[in-house]
């Protein structure tokens, strides 16, 4: 089958996130300072797919986060849709955080002793726009049936292999809705299938318009992207686009089948 058509590249002037000569100076005590991201100046248009790489300790998941909100710049200007997020306050940035911001942490941050349907509806209890109980276990269940699980929404996270949890950690990400999807190395330790099934979710999501920037440490999986932006010592030394990004399905069918009897539901388009 020939590859899918290349996706058009996202209009610049569409840009939703800006980033101008951003810092993040980690301070422990008084003469231990880490400069984990240096002036770093970016801007990323609607409905793109940024992988951002580079080795360990490059900064990658210190970008993520406070792209994330979940952490704050030292330095610099972070504009999310035209408002400069680093001066909000902290109910502000929680809003943020909450409404327009999907995140999918290193490592899945489930927890434990909840199902996996308890898990997805969490980041909506917190929402100001909770719906009522009921409203709130049918849009977790969908999330959960989107990545292709809704047969296992009341299996703990122990009960589930890491693909699965890595899968239950995107429908959390997904259940209010957000303009933005951020995922630090979501494919981290899961086999190539489960990575691969990982990227088609992303890629079905971004052209339905979602704008998703994703660390990862593997070039292949990159491939997918339609951006790829590496780091070294807190700085950017590389922004490209891919010319002709992977589709996730077609590479699928390609993989060797004598595994398929282990594979579960397909997540569903
Ligand atoms: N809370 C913190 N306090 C002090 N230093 C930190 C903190 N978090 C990260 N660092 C340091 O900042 C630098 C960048 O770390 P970061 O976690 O962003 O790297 P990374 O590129 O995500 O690496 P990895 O691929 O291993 O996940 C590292 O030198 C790290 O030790
Ligand atoms: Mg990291």
């Amino acid at each position: 089958m020939p590859p899918a058509p290349a996706q058009p590249a996202p209009s610049p002037s569409d840009c939703v996130i800006r980033l101008v000569g951003l810092d993040k100076v980690y301070q422990s005590g008084a003469e231990n300072s880490v400069h984990a991201c240096r002036t770093i100046s970016l801007e990323i248009a609607r409905g793109d797919f940024v992988a951002i790489m580079g080795p360990s300790g490059s900064g990658k998941s210190t970008l993520m986060n406070m792209l994330g909100c979940l952490d704050r710049p030292t330095g610099g200007e972070y504009w999310l849709e035209g408002e400069q997020v680093a001066a909000f306050d902290r109910d502000r940035l929680a809003r943020v955080r909450n409404q327009r911001l999907g995140f999918v942490f290193q490592g899945f941050n489930l927890l434990s002793r909840t199902s996996a349907l308890e898990n997805v509806e969490l980041p909506m209890l917190y929402s100001p726009h909770c719906p009522s109980r009921r409203a709130l276990r049918r849009r977790a269940l969908a999330c959960l049936q989107r990545v292709g699980l809704g047969k296992r929404a009341l299996h703990h996270p122990s009960q589930l292999s890491g693909g699965q949890q890595q899968r239950v950690a995107i429908a959390r990400a997904l259940v209010n809705e957000p303009s933005f999807l951020l995922a630090d190395e979501p494919t981290g330790n899961l086999d190539t299938r489960t990575s691969l099934e990982i990227m088609e979710i992303f890629q079905d999501l971004n052209d339905k318009g979602m704008t998703i920037l994703m660390v990862t440490h593997e070039p292949d999986i990159a491939q997918y992207c339609r951006r790829q932006i590496v780091l070294r010592d807190g700085r950017i030394v590389r922004d490209e686009r891919v010319s002709n990004p992977l589709r996730a399905t077609e590479e699928l069918k390609r993989l060797p089948r004598e595994l398929d009897f282990l594979a579960d539901e397909a997540p569903s388009a």
